[in-house]
């Protein structure tokens, strides 16, 4: 239903007097100021919004599968503290930017159905195993690590409710990333086995972790409109390159090797260069054929279906409440 309006919106874009709203709202986003939801928006800047944060969201509740699945595993009760606080941010990450969404008049139901029906993106490293609690570490050092270098800029999106909610999940994300880390550290410089395992995680990681940053800046499809509304402010392979540079150290200071024969230091830029994605494998996953989408899918709609007696139940109570303030406003 909201398609349709959307649509109608992008019509009314081209009668003149929009012709100069849209001027004052590119001279707004030029200025830094942030765009609020009842601010007039293009149509297109909407739903470039709708689309990029609700992904977002279904990222974050996606996400909390892969590492849920070794809370009743980890190995010592402070490790399980910290991965539960951790899966427990992300689903707080996710209600964030579902309210976020919703400013701009979507509702989260609408969302939500888009996602278990399929029809919905969500980022495609949630489609790779937890195979070892070393993967614990390796998402937390990686994955929050690629996902901080993404969301950092997002804290100066021009869209204020995305903004903002961007600064508190980014200081969440940073936990994340160090409690990650520990874990490489800790399992790095302990036994043989344990070093094993946290080089298996990296070598199974490192690849699906570069593809997160999203397709070449050649073949990004929404990058520059996205760019001049201010909504990304660096590009997917300036991105990709500020999280090699930044990670290829640690990874050093772990003693662990990356899995990239071609890596090596560019004296003369001051970058490390690496070798060629295997973009087949990341459009493979986005097709849905990665190798955990169906489990991943399957759990969405088995907890959304077993959630229902609990919406059914405050909507039965938000009807009491209402019925009640009602009768007193009747009486009084
Ligand atoms: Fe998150
Ligand atoms: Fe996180």
């Amino acid at each position: 239903m909201y398609a349709q309006s959307l649509n109608q919106q992008v019509e009314g874009t081209t009668a003149p007097e929009d012709a100069e709203a849209a001027a004052r709202f590119q001279a707004r986003v030029d200025a830094e100021e942030r765009i609020e939801p009842n601010d007039w928006m293009p149509a297109a800047y909407r739903r470039t919004l709708v689309r990029q944060i609700s992904q977002h969201a279904h990222s974050e509740i996606v996400g909390m599968l892969p590492e849920g699945n070794w809370i009743t595993r980890a190995p010592s009760l402070r490790r399980k503290a910290a991965l539960i606080a951790k899966v427990q941010d992300e689903c707080g990450h996710g209600m964030y930017l579902y309210a976020a969404a919703e400013t701009l008049g979507v509702t989260r139901e609408q969302l939500v159905d888009e996602l278990l029906a399929g029809k919905a993106k969500y980022s495609s490293i949630f489609n790779y195993p937890t195979l070892t609690w070393a993967d614990i570490g390796a998402i937390g050092w990686l994955v929050d690590g690629a996902a901080i270098m993404n969301q950092i800029p997002l804290c100066r999106c021009s869209f204020g409710p995305y903004s903002r909610a961007m600064i508190r999940v980014c200081k969440e994300e940073s936990f994340h990333q160090r409690q990650g880390y520990e874990i490489m550290l800790t399992l790095a410089r302990g036994t043989a086995a344990q070093k094993v395992m946290a080089q298996d995680a990296l070598n199974r990681w490192w690849w699906p972790c570069l593809m997160m940053f999203g397709p070449p800046d050649a073949q990004s499809q929404h990058s520059d409109a996205s760019t001049r509304w201010k909504i990304k402010r660096f590009s997917n392979d300036a991105l990709r390159q500020k999280f090699v540079d930044a990670t290829v150290p640690q990874a050093h200071f772990l003693g662990l090797t990356l899995p990239d024969p071609a890596l090596r230091f560019n004296e003369a830029t001051s970058h490390w260069e690496f070798g060629e994605i295997d973009w087949t494998e990341f459009k493979q996953v986005l097709a849905g054929n990665g190798p955990c989408n169906r489990d991943r899918m399957a759990a969405r709609r088995a907890a959304h279906t077993s959630g229902d007696w609990v919406r059914e139940a405050a909507q039965a109570y938000a009807a009491k409440e209402r019925a009640r303030s009602a009768a007193a406003a009747g009486a009084a």
